[in-house]
């Protein structure tokens, strides 16, 4: 359940008219409710009560400081991918001992900066990887604590873009593999093992495929345990999928039920890592009509909106349903809806049944707070937009508005071209 809906026709974030905020802030913009961030996050931290457990919020989704606040007041931590990720999840207070740190390709740079933050753990996916952390930790006369993220091979059943856990993918380490590689893990001087991870995909909407992809990391477990390594922690990942249109993706407690009897014996501490889950649905993007066209094959609304501002519709082919901000009596139309960059590509729907707009008039795009600001770009030297929380009956801007000063910012001209 969200904070975004109609009173008397007119779409309301919590008590805040969608509206009034258009008016005042202009358009573009993205419009979180905290109020429905809270309750995602307090129904994914009630349903597994009863098992200790860290929930590191997989920051990707949306690294706006305010929401990381929000979420580490509440107890919660962060699963980076980058430095640049660890630095604002810092700057925003979440505590070090509650962020791992993910990712293919960390640089030694990168390890050095997490090692002096004193996080909680890496999340390892290679053995040349898991070399570099032990020499970068041994320069620093540190011990580094890792888990190894297992590949289980299990098929999410989702888009393939975001499919992550089969043999071909190039994240983890082959679950016919990870025992060796525990064992070198072991072995070295400066690494301390604490977990296992895996992580198999996003947009799961359904339990399946975790509680296969947990079976058979649990028999890793159990391997481990005889040769005398004994992970504290269990990660199982992100993922639980969300409503964009008629999906019905489990809920936090139904993940817990399917889960909890598979981990409740254990002894150890499970790490889960939602990003979407959290943030997805708490999050509109706010856009205005500027035109309606209507082309030799079909009508165009024209937006100020783009791809740059919310990419997944071009580059995912994502569903994210588009609501008039007032709701009237309208002619229904089938109708492309597309930004002003110029590419094809540039749409936030394709061939919608939706109702006539007319030009000036404010559209909400729903379910944007996962991977939507966090995804733009600058193309076609758009600033980006702001980010606005808002919480009962007030807003906050969270991030202003770029400027255009912004969009050069850090360019310089050479001496020979002046
Ligand atoms: N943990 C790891 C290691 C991940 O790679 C991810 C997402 C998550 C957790 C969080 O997954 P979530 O709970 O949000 O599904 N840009 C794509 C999604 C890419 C997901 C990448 N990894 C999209 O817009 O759908």
């Amino acid at each position: 359940m969200h904070e975004f809906q109609y009173r008397q026709n007119e779409l309301y974030c919590e008590d805040v008219p969608v509206k009034t905020i258009a008016k005042e802030v202009g358009t573009p913009f993205y419009l979180y409710s905290a109020k429905t961030l809270l309750n995602h996050y307090r129904a994914y931290d009630s349903a597994f009560a009863s098992i200790p457990h860290i929930i590191t919020f997989a920051m990707k989704a949306n690294s706006n400081l305010a929401i990381l606040r929000l979420f580490a007041r509440e107890g919660g931590g962060a699963d980076i991918v980058s430095a640049g990720e660890l630095y604002r999840a810092l700057q925003a207070g979440v505590d070090p001992q509650k962020i791992n740190f993910a990712g293919v390709g960390k640089t030694a740079e990168e390890i050095r900066y997490a090692l002096e933050s004193n996080i909680l753990m890496f999340n390892v996916e290679s053995s040349q990887e898991l070399r570099k952390i032990d020499e970068v930790a041994g320069r620093m006369k540190k011990k580094a604590r890792v888990a190894l993220r297992v590949n289980p091979n299990v098929d999410p059943k989702t888009h393939p873009y975001i499919s992550t856990g089969l043999k071909k993918h190039k994240f983890g380490i082959s679950i016919d593999k990870a025992l060796e590689e525990y064992k070198l893990a072991a072995s070295l001087k400066h690494i301390e093992v604490v977990g296992i991870h895996q992580h198999i995909g996003s947009q799961l909407t359904e339990t399946a495929p975790y509680v296969d992809a947990l079976r058979r990391l649990l028999g890793l477990v159990e391997e481990l345990k005889k040769l005398g390594i004994d992970v504290q922690y269990v990660n199982i990942g992100g993922g639980l999928g969300i409503t964009y249109d008629d999906e019905t993706p489990p809920l936090p407690k139904e993940l817990a039920t399917a889960i909890g009897p598979l981990v409740k014996d254990l002894k150890c501490i499970l790490i889960m890592e939602p990003g979407r889950a959290l943030v997805g649905n708490a999050g509109i993007l706010v856009t205005k009509v500027l035109y309606t066209k209507e082309g030799d094959a079909k009508k165009f609304v024209i937006v100020d909106a783009a791809m740059n501002d919310l990419i997944r519709p071009s580059f995912y082919g994502a569903f994210h349903l588009i609501q008039p901000v007032i709701r009237r009596e309208r002619k229904p139309i089938t109708a492309d809806v597309v930004g002003p960059i110029c590419e094809s590509a540039d749409f936030l729907a394709k061939d919608r049944e939706m109702e006539e707009c007319l030009p000036e008039e404010y559209l909400a795009v729903m379910s944007a707070g996962a991977y939507g600001f966090a995804m733009a770009s600058n193309y076609n030297a758009r600033p980006r937009v702001p980010e606005i929380l808002v919480n009962g009956d007030r807003y906050f801007t969270v991030r202003d508005r770029e400027t255009h000063a912004d969009l050069i910012k850090g360019e310089h001209i050479p001496d020979f071209l002046k």
